[in-house]
């Protein structure tokens, strides 16, 4: 593969996205010669500051998807796309997918998803003529004559959820890191790579989730500990070294578009900051807090302020500079003993067999389990979660003011109208609606407006109402319970079947 000709190009949304840039960063790093270009890059919808904050606007533009995949290609003759929508939904891979379409002569596009194409979105995109089910069908047509490719197992958390919010991605990361990985030992060492070999690889990740939760008492542990903390409004700070770093600021960013958490809530950090990161855009702390991610910064700006209550954890691995750690933990130390790590060794993951696996991957695989149920338990715990639907979502793109909507028809049995006038009701902070309003794109909203309009729904109440209802219980879970314990109406959930898929 001729770097100056070829390209191989992985991209996604929200956490695809972050995933794509782990796995070509990785993959950059296994295969870098000098002077040589890259072989790999990434796109994420919303650029680079889209690694650490939600950008999810961009997600809903083909356009975009299409014209930023045409620059990063220019001039290349091979290019192998790689269109990451766990969901199989968002537009901006669509319209990438749509843009390889054209030009088959050039690109050979792989859609990743973990939905039936029956199952992709069909619901209009902006300035389209085309939805995702289109692109995915015509993928599937000219699957038959391997000009395309599509991967949809229906596993893991995505299929359930139809998104890779927060748990997801983890199965992206296992297949395509298979993939680059066969492709390189075919490459670049000249090994026939077997349908076993892969198998062998998606064996090895089996293991390290039986070893990741064979410390579920650990985890259980810690999950109650960073609870408390929220609950305390304290924070959870993860310290991580190297690509466990990314893992640790991926988590961490993941939180307030899901749990309507605050950015310093659960914070990561990474040694050496944006030039560990080696991002394309390169330092971004120039945009502001949440962009500050340096250990030297937490140094400077948190650790001087660090209480009891906050939960410090440390992510590293054996072949990290063992001297560096333990530098900082003694620091941290003098201000907390509320220190923890997710330290990983050689012995721990001693799987036979596999050549082509490395241990990084593994520990990455392994860090991202731990991390996801840490922040996610922890804010269950602090009451954002209810009936296991993570109903505080940030109301910021069409995939998921449709996902808000779906949550109210669940939890109160009223139509899909009536759910959307008081989601609509919330946003505008209003209780009269104007035909302005009922027919503009929305989604833009940071504010708390699924509980509000759930506990207008439910209660039959104003706006100022039910913002005074969820003012007198700080805790979301607390308060649309006492609504439903409280109202006339009988609680219910409708049954996920009654209720329009998701698209
Ligand atoms: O729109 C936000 C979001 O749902 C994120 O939470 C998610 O990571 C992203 O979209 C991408 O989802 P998918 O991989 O299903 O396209």
């Amino acid at each position: 593969m001729d770097p100056e000709e070829s390209l191989i190009v992985l991209s996604g949304c929200g956490t695809s996205g972050r995933i794509a840039f782990l796995l070509v960063t990785s993959f950059n790093e296994m295969v870098k010669a000098p002077k040589q270009k890259q072989i790999c890059s990434y796109i994420i919808a919303g650029g680079d500051r889209a690694m650490l904050t939600s950008q999810e606007a961009p997600e809903d533009d083909p356009a975009l998807g299409a014209r930023m995949l045409d620059k990063i290609c220019a001039g290349k003759k091979h290019v192998l796309f790689v269109g990451i929508s766990c969901g199989m939904s968002a537009p901006f891979v669509a319209g990438q997918l749509d843009f390889c379409l054209k030009h088959l002569d050039v690109f050979t596009p792989v859609l990743l998803g973990f939905n039936p194409v029956h199952m992709a979105r069909s619901e209009p995109m902006q300035d389209c003529s085309f939805h995702f089910k289109d692109v995915a069908e015509r993928m599937i047509a000219e699957q038959r004559h391997k000009k395309a490719f599509v991967l949809n197992p229906v596993l893991g958390a995505e299929a359930i959820s139809g998104s890779s919010r927060m748990k997801g991605g983890s199965a992206t990361k296992i297949i395509l890191e298979s993939i680059l990985l066969a492709g390189h030992e075919a490459a670049f060492r000249g090994k026939r790579v077997t349908p076993e070999c892969i198998s062998a690889w998606i064996t090895a990740s089996e293991m390290v989730y039986e070893t990741t939760y064979s410390h579920s008492d650990e985890l259980a542990a810690l999950i109650h500990q960073a609870g408390e903390s929220l609950q305390m409004k304290a924070h959870v700070y993860y310290i991580g070294w190297q690509t466990l770093g990314i893992i640790g600021l991926t988590d961490a960013s993941e939180c307030v578009p899901t749990f309507g958490a605050d950015f310093d809530d659960i914070r990561g950090f990474i040694n050496n900051g944006f030039r560990e990161m080696k991002n394309k855009e390169g330092d971004l702390s120039f945009l502001g807090p949440e962009f500050v991610i340096g250990h030297k910064d937490f140094v400077d700006t948190i650790l001087p302020s660090l209480s009891q209550n906050d939960v410090m954890l440390f992510l590293f691995t054996v072949n990290d500079d063992l001297h560096e750690v333990t530098a900082l933990a003694d620091q941290v130390r003098r201000r907390t003993s509320n220190l923890h790590a997710i330290a990983h060794d050689l012995e721990k993951f001693t799987i036979p067999v596999i050549v082509m696996v490395s241990h990084l991957q593994r520990w990455e695989l392994s860090t991202k389990w731990c991390l996801n149920a840490i922040s996610t338990g922890a804010h269950v715990l602090k009451g954002k979660v209810y009936m296991n639907y993570m109903i505080d979502l940030r109301v910021t793109n069409s995939k998921l003011y449709r996902r808000a909507i779906n949550i109210l028809q669940r939890f109160t049995g009223c139509s899909k109208g009536e759910c959307e006038r008081a989601l609509l009701r919330a946003i505008y902070s209003t209780d009269d609606l104007s035909e302005d309003m009922t027919s503009a794109d929305v989604w833009k909203h940071t504010d708390v407006v699924v509980p509000t309009a759930l506990v207008m729904i439910q209660c039959g109440c104003t706006l100022a109402e039910a913002r005074h209802h969820l003012d007198c219980h700080p805790v979301i879970r607390d308060a649309v319970s006492a609504c439903f314990s409280s109202s006339k109406t009988k609680n219910f959930i409708k049954p996920l079947d009654s209720v329009e898929a998701e698209p």
